[in-house]
């Protein structure tokens, strides 16, 4: 008999500690993790970079609005204006798609801007 609440003690206890653990791991969903895009991947400007600026950015950074994010004249317009610096994290384009133009950009789109930024910024 006392065996048996052994037993079943044993089993509460381990049931508890299961919970705890899975309610622990289901509050890290609600922080801000950034998607996994392949780290060993190489970023290309013209590939990559340009086509989220074609689909997401153009119509109001066309020319008038800083920056130009136009095909041929957004790297310039991302350099000359200081938009682009290591670590990208820090750079004044990363940060606003992370603040008030967060949901000007899919999460896998800022990483891949991230990721293209920390590999240098390249007009590739
Ligand atoms: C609906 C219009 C609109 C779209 C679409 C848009 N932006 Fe903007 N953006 C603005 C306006 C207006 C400002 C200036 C006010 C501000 O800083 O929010 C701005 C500011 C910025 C700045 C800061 C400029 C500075 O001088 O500090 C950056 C960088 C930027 N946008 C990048 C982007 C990128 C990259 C995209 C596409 C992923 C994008 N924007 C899409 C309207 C837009």
């Amino acid at each position: 008999m006392n065996h048996k609440l052994n037993k079943i003690r044993q089993i509460l206890v381990a049931f508890v500690l299961l919970a705890a653990v899975t309610g622990i791991s289901s509050c890290e969903k609600n922080s801000f993790i950034l998607p996994v895009v392949d780290p060993g991947t190489t970023w290309h400007f013209q590939v990559d970079i340009q086509p989220i600026f074609n689909a997401n950015c153009t119509s109001c950074h066309g020319g008038a609005k800083a920056p130009d994010l136009r095909d041929g004249k957004s790297y310039l317009s991302l350099t000359n204006g200081a938009f682009v610096n290591t670590p990208g994290e820090t750079s004044k384009l990363y940060t606003k798609l992370t603040g008030s133009h967060l949901s000007r950009a899919t999460d896998t789109e800022r990483s891949k801007i991230l990721g293209w930024i920390n590999q240098g910024a390249l007009n590739n």
